[in-house]
C-alpha cells in the first residue's frame, strides 16, 4: 500500500494536457510537470535541460500537443511518454522523471 498523500485525481489533468504540482520534502520543494495521456499519468521535474528553465509559459499551464510537451523558453519539444527531447535545442536529453503511479483514480508519488 502507498502511504503517500495523492499529487491529484487522474482526472484532474485534463486527457493530453499537463498540470504542476508542487511537492514538499524535506531536502526542500520541488515542481513537477503531471501529464495525461488516457489512463496513463507521467511525471516529469520542471526544469527543462536546456537552460534549467521552468517549462510553462504561464505558472501551471504548458504547451502540449500530440504526445508532445514543448518548452515555452525556447521550444525543445519532449516526447510526453519519454521525457525525451525529440527537437529543439537540447535535443537527445531527456526531462528527469519523477516516480509516480495511479490508484484507484489517484496520482501519489512511488
Ligand atoms: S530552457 Fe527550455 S528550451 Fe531553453
Amino acid at each position: 500500500m502507498n502511504a503517500n498523500p495523492p499529487l491529484c485525481r487522474l482526472e484532474d489533468i485534463p486527457d493530453g494536457d499537463a498540470i504542476a504540482a508542487r511537492v514538499e520534502a524535506p531536502a526542500g520543494a520541488c515542481e513537477l510537470i503531471l501529464l495525461r495521456q488516457g489512463e496513463q499519468a507521467f511525471a516529469y521535474h520542471n526544469e527543462c535541460p536546456h537552460q534549467g528553465r521552468h517549462l510553462d509559459y504561464a505558472p501551471g499551464r504548458f504547451l502540449v500537443r500530440d504526445g508532445r510537451l514543448i518548452c515555452a523558453a525556447h521550444g525543445a519539444t519532449f516526447a510526453v511518454d519519454s521525457g525525451e527531447c525529440i527537437a529543439g535545442p537540447c535535443r537527445g536529453s531527456r526531462l528527469a522523471p519523477a516516480p509516480i503511479e495511479v490508484v484507484d483514480g489517484a496520482v501519489v508519488l512511488r
